[in-house]
Protein backbone atom coordinates (compact mmCIF):
# COMPACT_ATOMS: atom_id res chain seq x y z
CA UNK A 1 0.00 0.00 0.00
CA UNK A 2 3.12 2.47 0.18
CA UNK A 3 4.25 3.29 -3.22
CA UNK A 4 8.01 4.61 -2.41
CA UNK A 5 8.08 5.02 -6.54
CA UNK A 6 4.79 7.26 -6.29
CA UNK A 7 5.40 11.46 -6.43
CA UNK A 8 2.89 11.39 -3.29
CA UNK A 9 4.63 12.03 -0.19
CA UNK A 10 4.71 8.89 1.76
CA UNK A 11 3.56 10.28 4.85
CA UNK A 12 0.56 11.20 3.24
CA UNK A 13 0.00 7.75 1.68
CA UNK A 14 0.45 6.60 4.78
CA UNK A 15 -1.99 8.90 6.56
CA UNK A 16 -4.88 8.55 3.54
CA UNK A 17 -4.10 4.41 4.55
CA UNK A 18 -5.10 4.65 7.88
CA UNK A 19 -7.89 7.02 7.34
CA UNK A 20 -9.21 4.47 5.12
CA UNK A 21 -9.33 1.69 8.08
CA UNK A 22 -11.00 3.80 10.11
CA UNK A 23 -13.75 4.66 7.85
CA UNK A 24 -13.78 1.01 6.90
CA UNK A 25 -14.35 -0.06 10.03
CA UNK A 26 -10.78 -2.25 10.60
CA UNK A 27 -9.93 -0.17 13.89
CA UNK A 28 -12.98 1.66 15.87
CA UNK A 29 -13.48 4.46 17.88
CA UNK A 30 -11.75 4.02 21.16
CA UNK A 31 -9.14 0.89 19.55
CA UNK A 32 -5.40 2.15 19.65
CA UNK A 33 -3.70 2.23 16.05
CA UNK A 34 -0.37 0.38 16.10
CA UNK A 35 2.72 1.98 17.07
CA UNK A 36 4.71 4.17 15.08
CA UNK A 37 7.55 1.42 15.14
CA UNK A 38 5.47 -0.97 14.06
CA UNK A 39 4.03 1.27 11.14
CA UNK A 40 7.86 2.10 10.45
CA UNK A 41 9.19 -1.96 10.53
CA UNK A 42 6.30 -3.32 8.56
CA UNK A 43 5.71 -0.53 5.61
CA UNK A 44 9.87 -0.18 5.69
CA UNK A 45 9.65 3.77 6.40
CA UNK A 46 11.11 6.13 8.77
CA UNK A 47 9.68 6.34 12.36
CA UNK A 48 9.76 10.27 11.33
CA UNK A 49 7.58 9.73 8.23
CA UNK A 50 4.94 7.84 10.51
CA UNK A 51 5.26 10.11 13.37
CA UNK A 52 4.34 13.21 10.38
CA UNK A 53 1.38 11.23 9.56
CA UNK A 54 -0.05 10.29 12.88
CA UNK A 55 0.45 13.85 13.72
CA UNK A 56 -1.77 15.26 10.74
CA UNK A 57 -4.71 13.19 11.80
CA UNK A 58 -4.12 14.03 15.37
CA UNK A 59 -4.59 17.42 14.46
CA UNK A 60 -7.32 16.63 12.21
CA UNK A 61 -9.05 15.25 15.65
CA UNK A 62 -9.02 11.57 13.94
CA UNK A 63 -6.90 10.17 16.22
CA UNK A 64 -6.14 11.19 20.11
CA UNK A 65 -3.01 10.23 22.23
CA UNK A 66 -3.33 8.66 25.83
CA UNK A 67 -0.21 9.48 27.77
CA UNK A 68 1.48 6.20 28.04
CA UNK A 69 -0.49 4.13 26.28
CA UNK A 70 -0.41 5.22 22.97
CA UNK A 71 -2.47 6.37 19.93
CA UNK A 72 -7.07 6.05 20.03
CA UNK A 73 -9.10 6.42 17.34
CA UNK A 74 -11.51 9.36 17.93
CA UNK A 75 -15.62 8.75 18.54
CA UNK A 76 -17.05 10.12 15.16
CA UNK A 77 -18.14 13.69 15.66
CA UNK A 78 -21.42 14.44 15.51
CA UNK A 79 -22.38 16.42 12.49
CA UNK A 80 -25.08 19.41 13.50
CA UNK A 81 -26.65 21.69 10.78
CA UNK A 82 -26.76 24.91 11.15
CA UNK A 83 -30.32 25.95 9.36
CA UNK A 84 -33.03 24.79 11.09
CA UNK A 85 -33.96 25.76 14.50
CA UNK A 86 -33.93 23.05 16.63
CA UNK A 87 -33.42 21.64 19.77
CA UNK A 88 -31.06 19.09 21.74
CA UNK A 89 -33.78 16.59 22.35
CA UNK A 90 -34.76 16.90 18.96
CA UNK A 91 -30.99 16.50 17.35
CA UNK A 92 -30.94 13.48 19.23
CA UNK A 93 -33.55 11.75 18.28
CA UNK A 94 -32.91 12.47 14.94
CA UNK A 95 -29.79 10.76 15.33
CA UNK A 96 -31.51 7.41 16.61
CA UNK A 97 -29.75 8.29 20.21
CA UNK A 98 -31.16 8.47 23.76
CA UNK A 99 -30.84 12.80 24.82
CA UNK A 100 -30.77 12.95 28.38
CA UNK A 101 -30.26 16.07 30.74
CA UNK A 102 -28.24 15.83 34.28
CA UNK A 103 -29.25 19.41 36.09
CA UNK A 104 -26.81 20.61 38.06
CA UNK A 105 -28.55 24.53 38.83
CA UNK A 106 -32.00 25.41 39.14
CA UNK A 107 -33.33 28.67 40.43
CA UNK A 108 -35.30 31.52 39.75
CA UNK A 109 -33.44 34.61 40.62
CA UNK A 110 -33.58 38.65 39.65
CA UNK A 111 -32.52 39.61 36.33
CA UNK A 112 -29.28 41.42 35.52
CA UNK A 113 -28.72 44.22 33.99
CA UNK A 114 -27.15 42.07 30.64
CA UNK A 115 -30.08 39.64 30.89
CA UNK A 116 -32.81 41.98 30.80
CA UNK A 117 -31.67 43.66 28.18
CA UNK A 118 -31.31 40.27 26.33
CA UNK A 119 -34.50 39.03 27.10
CA UNK A 120 -35.87 42.58 27.36
CA UNK A 121 -37.25 42.36 30.59
CA UNK A 122 -37.27 45.14 33.51
CA UNK A 123 -34.02 44.35 35.55
CA UNK A 124 -34.65 42.55 38.69
CA UNK A 125 -37.57 40.86 36.46
CA UNK A 126 -37.35 36.86 37.89
CA UNK A 127 -35.55 34.68 35.30
CA UNK A 128 -34.82 30.95 35.53
CA UNK A 129 -30.96 30.31 35.64
CA UNK A 130 -31.15 26.63 34.75
CA UNK A 131 -27.62 24.43 34.09
CA UNK A 132 -27.85 21.32 32.55
CA UNK A 133 -25.44 18.67 31.51
CA UNK A 134 -26.54 17.70 28.09
CA UNK A 135 -26.25 13.87 27.59
CA UNK A 136 -26.21 11.45 24.01
CA UNK A 137 -26.35 7.85 25.20
CA UNK A 138 -25.19 8.71 28.46
CA UNK A 139 -21.90 10.41 27.14
CA UNK A 140 -21.57 14.24 28.23
CA UNK A 141 -21.71 16.91 24.84
CA UNK A 142 -22.66 19.46 26.41
CA UNK A 143 -23.01 21.94 29.29
CA UNK A 144 -25.64 24.53 29.10
CA UNK A 145 -27.41 27.48 30.64
CA UNK A 146 -30.18 28.72 29.97
CA UNK A 147 -31.83 31.90 30.89
CA UNK A 148 -35.60 32.63 30.29
CA UNK A 149 -38.11 34.91 31.56
CA UNK A 150 -40.21 33.12 34.49
CA UNK A 151 -43.44 35.56 33.57
CA UNK A 152 -43.47 34.21 30.22
CA UNK A 153 -42.04 30.70 30.73
CA UNK A 154 -44.47 30.12 33.75
CA UNK A 155 -44.77 26.72 35.37
CA UNK A 156 -41.51 25.24 34.49
CA UNK A 157 -40.32 23.07 37.26
CA UNK A 158 -36.72 20.95 37.65
CA UNK A 159 -39.03 17.86 36.40
CA UNK A 160 -40.02 19.50 33.03
CA UNK A 161 -36.48 21.10 32.48
CA UNK A 162 -35.20 17.42 32.61
CA UNK A 163 -37.21 16.61 29.63
CA UNK A 164 -36.71 19.25 26.95
CA UNK A 165 -38.13 22.94 27.56
CA UNK A 166 -38.91 23.51 23.97
CA UNK A 167 -41.50 21.36 24.13
CA UNK A 168 -42.33 22.22 27.73
CA UNK A 169 -42.82 25.95 25.72
CA UNK A 170 -44.61 24.28 22.68
CA UNK A 171 -46.70 21.68 23.49
CA UNK A 172 -48.03 22.38 27.07
CA UNK A 173 -47.51 26.81 26.75
CA UNK A 174 -48.36 26.96 22.85
CA UNK A 175 -45.98 29.56 22.39
CA UNK A 176 -44.13 29.72 18.89
CA UNK A 177 -40.70 29.15 18.89
CA UNK A 178 -39.57 30.40 15.13
CA UNK A 179 -36.09 31.99 14.97
CA UNK A 180 -32.64 32.34 16.47
CA UNK A 181 -29.74 34.33 16.13
CA UNK A 182 -26.52 32.06 17.49
CA UNK A 183 -23.00 32.65 17.64
CA UNK A 184 -20.00 30.56 18.09
CA UNK A 185 -16.40 30.67 19.08
CA UNK A 186 -13.74 27.76 20.19
CA UNK A 187 -12.85 28.19 24.09
CA UNK A 188 -10.53 25.90 25.79
CA UNK A 189 -12.32 23.70 28.53
CA UNK A 190 -12.06 25.19 32.17
CA UNK A 191 -11.89 23.29 35.28
CA UNK A 192 -15.78 23.08 36.27
CA UNK A 193 -15.96 21.48 32.05
CA UNK A 194 -13.68 19.01 33.18
CA UNK A 195 -15.03 17.98 35.76
CA UNK A 196 -18.49 17.99 34.74
CA UNK A 197 -18.02 16.54 31.16
CA UNK A 198 -15.47 14.27 31.94
CA UNK A 199 -12.60 15.61 29.27
CA UNK A 200 -9.36 16.72 29.98
CA UNK A 201 -8.43 20.25 30.99
CA UNK A 202 -7.82 22.58 28.08
CA UNK A 203 -9.48 20.24 25.78
CA UNK A 204 -11.11 22.28 22.62
CA UNK A 205 -14.80 23.32 23.01
CA UNK A 206 -16.94 25.61 21.03
CA UNK A 207 -18.91 27.98 23.03
CA UNK A 208 -22.36 28.78 21.48
CA UNK A 209 -24.82 31.44 22.51
CA UNK A 210 -28.13 30.78 20.92
CA UNK A 211 -30.92 34.15 21.60
CA UNK A 212 -34.29 32.12 20.70
CA UNK A 213 -37.48 34.51 19.70
CA UNK A 214 -41.35 33.57 19.64
CA UNK A 215 -43.05 34.54 16.36
CA UNK A 216 -44.28 38.47 17.64
CA UNK A 217 -40.17 38.88 18.15
CA UNK A 218 -40.24 38.43 21.69
CA UNK A 219 -37.06 37.06 23.28
CA UNK A 220 -37.53 32.98 24.76
CA UNK A 221 -34.10 32.58 25.84
CA UNK A 222 -30.60 33.26 26.20
CA UNK A 223 -28.68 30.02 26.22
CA UNK A 224 -24.92 29.68 27.27
CA UNK A 225 -23.27 26.47 25.95
CA UNK A 226 -20.16 24.41 25.76
CA UNK A 227 -20.27 22.11 23.51
CA UNK A 228 -17.03 19.28 23.22
CA UNK A 229 -14.90 20.38 20.54
CA UNK A 230 -13.61 16.95 20.03
CA UNK A 231 -17.65 15.35 19.25
CA UNK A 232 -19.17 18.18 17.46
CA UNK A 233 -18.85 19.73 13.68
CA UNK A 234 -21.30 22.12 12.21
CA UNK A 235 -22.21 22.20 8.59
CA UNK A 236 -24.14 24.73 6.34
CA UNK A 237 -25.23 24.98 3.24
CA UNK A 238 -24.60 28.08 1.54
CA UNK A 239 -25.56 29.65 -1.76
CA UNK A 240 -24.37 32.70 -3.42
CA UNK A 241 -26.33 35.51 -4.23
C1 LIG B 1 -30.14 23.20 22.17
C2 LIG B 1 -29.79 24.67 22.08
C3 LIG B 1 -30.27 25.45 23.28
C4 LIG B 1 -31.72 25.14 23.62
C5 LIG B 1 -31.89 23.66 23.78
C6 LIG B 1 -33.31 23.24 24.10
O1 LIG B 1 -29.30 22.55 23.05
N1 LIG B 1 -28.36 24.86 21.92
O2 LIG B 1 -30.13 26.81 22.99
O3 LIG B 1 -32.10 25.80 24.80
O4 LIG B 1 -31.48 23.00 22.60
O5 LIG B 1 -33.27 21.85 24.28
P1 LIG B 1 -34.38 20.98 24.99
O6 LIG B 1 -35.70 21.34 24.36
O7 LIG B 1 -33.97 19.58 24.73
O8 LIG B 1 -34.38 21.34 26.45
Amino acid sequence: MIDKTSPIPIYYQLESYIKNQIEAGFILPGENIPSEREYAENYGISRMTVRQAINSLVNEGLLYRKKGSGTFVSEKKIEQPLQGLTSFTEDMQKRGMTPTSKLIHFEVIPANSFIANELKISEYAPVYEIKRIRLADGEPMALETNYLSANLVKGLTEEKVKASIYSYVEEKLGLRITHAEQMIESVRATDDHEKLLNIEKNHPMLYIQRNTFLHDGTPLELVRSVYRGDRYKFQIKMERN
